[in-house]
C-alpha cells in the first residue's frame, strides 16, 4: 500500500523540490500549507490540505482524513531581519505552531517527524567545519525559535514516542533542474536570486555587505547546498525513520565555503553577463563563516550532495529565474 506523508510547507521552497523527490519515491503526499509565503502553483505533486499550523481543528482534520505514515515539517518564517523585529511571529508561528503539530500527531498516533532546522541554532561558530554536537547559540529569534523546537521534539518523544529527524541545514539554493519549481521569495534577499536579479534587471545593483571579514577576499563565506540535494536528504530521513532508526540531529551542507565574491564572479561565469554591485556595510548578525561537516549524515543516513557544485547551483537557479520571467510575461 502507498504510504502519505504530511508536508507542512510543502508550497514553499524546500518543501515543493522535497515533495517532487518523494513522489518519485512513491509517496502518497499531503500538503499542509496556509499559503501566507507558499504557492498554489508549486503543489505540483500531491493534494493541497489549507490549514494553519495554529489551528488544532484544521490539523486534527487533515490527520483523521490522511491518516499520515509520517510528517515532513517545512512550515516556517525564515527571515532572520524580520525575526528580529517581530519575534512573537516567530515564536508563534515557528515554535507554538510545532507544538501544535506535534499534539496533533500525538492525538492520531502519528509518530514519525522530520524537521527542518537551521544553522542559524549555532549563532557565531568559533570553529569550522561545524559538527552536529557544538554549541547551540543563535544569535537571533528565528534561529531560537528553530533550537526551540528541538528542544520541544525531545520532550514529545518522551512523553508520545514521537521520533524525529532534525535536519540543520546551511545556505539552501539553487532549483529543480526542470525548471517547474524553483526559488521564489517575496521579498527575496538570499545572495544568488539577487545576482541573477542584478543580470537580469538593468535597474538593480548588488549591495555586498561587507568586504572587511577576516575571510579570505573579506566577505562572509557560506556553505550552498543545492535544493535538490536537501531533498534527497528527507527523503533518506523519511526511510531511516521508517526503518526504524533513532532520533538523530544531521547538518545538511556540503563541507566547502564559497565566498560572496565567489558566487558574484560564478553567476558572471554561468551567465556571461555582469552583475553590477557596491560593497556596503555590514549585515546586522551576519556571521563570517558557516561550513558544515557534512560527515555525520553521510555516515548514518547514506546522504552525498551530488548536484551542489556552485556553478550548478547557480545554472539550475538562473534557468528558474528565466523561465519564470516567461511565466510573467505570458501572463
Ligand atoms: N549577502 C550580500 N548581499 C545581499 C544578500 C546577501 O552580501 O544582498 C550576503 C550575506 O551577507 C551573506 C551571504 O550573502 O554573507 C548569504 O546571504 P543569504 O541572505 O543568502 O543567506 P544567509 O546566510 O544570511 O541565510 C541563510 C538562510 C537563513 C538562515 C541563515 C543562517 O537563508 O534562513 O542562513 O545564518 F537563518
Amino acid at each position: 500500500m502507498t504510504k502519505t506523508v504530511l508536508v507542512t510547507g510543502g508550497a514553499g521552497y524546500v518543501g515543493s523540490h522535497s515533495c517532487k523527490a518523494f513522489a518519485e519515491a512513491g509517496w502518497n503526499i499531503v500538503v499542509y500549507d496556509n499559503l501566507s509565503r507558499g504557492w498554489r502553483d508549486f503543489v505540483q505533486f500531491g493534494e493541497l490540505f489549507e490549514g494553519d499550523l495554529l489551528d488544532a481543528d484544521r490539523l486534527n482534520e487533515a490527520f483523521q482524513k490522511f491518516k499520515p505514515e509520517a510528517v515532513v515539517h517545512f512550515a516556517a518564517f525564515a527571515y532572520v531581519g524580520e525575526s528580529v523585529d517581530q519575534p512573537g511571529l516567530y515564536y508563534e508561528n515557528n515554535t507554538l505552531g510545532t507544538v501544535r503539530l506535534l499534539d496533533a500527531m500525538a492525538k492520531a498516533g502519528t509518530d514519525k517527524i522530520i524537521f527542518s532546522s537551521t544553522c542559524a541554532t549555532y549563532g557565531v561558530p568559533t570553529e569550522m567545519p561545524i559538527t552536529e554536537s557544538m554549541r547551540q547559540a543563535p544569535i537571533n529569534p528565528y534561529g531560537m525559535s528553530k533550537l526551540f523546537v528541538e528542544k520541544v521534539l525531545d520532550d514529545y518523544e518522551t512523553a508520545h514516542g514521537i521520533r524525529s529527524v532534525k535536519l540543520r541545514y546551511f545556505n539552501a539554493a539553487g532549483a529543480s533542474p526542470d525548471g517547474e519549481i524553483g526559488e521564489r521569495h517575496d521579498p527575496e534577499t538570499h545572495l544568488i536570486p539577487l545576482c541573477i536579479e542584478g543580470v537580469l534587471n538593468d535597474t538593480f545593483k548588488l549591495t555586498i555587505f561587507g568586504d572587511d571579514f577576516d575571510t579570505r577576499d573579506g566577505t562572509c563565506i557560506r556553505d550552498y547546498i543545492h535544493v535538490m540535494d536537501l531533498a534527497d536528504a528527507h527523503l533518506k530521513a523519511l526511510d531511516y525513520l521508517g526503518g526504524g532508526g533513532a532520533s538523530d540531529v544531521f547538518n545538511l551542507g556540503t563541507g566547502t565555503g564559497t565566498s560572496v565574491l565567489e558566487i558574484v564572479h560564478a553567476v558572471e561565469r554561468v551567465t556571461g553577463k555582469p552583475v553590477p554591485r557596491e560593497i556596503g556595510p555590514r549585515r546586522p548578525g551576519d556571521p563570517p563563516a558557516l561550513i558544515a561537516s557534512a560527515e555525520k549524515a553521510a555516515r548514518v543516513l547514506g546522504w552525498k550532495p551530488v548536484q551542489s557544485d556552485v556553478d550548478n547551483v547557480i545554472a539550475t537557479a538562473y534557468e528558474w529565474h528565466l523561465k519564470e520571467l516567461g511565466r510573467k510575461a505570458a501572463l
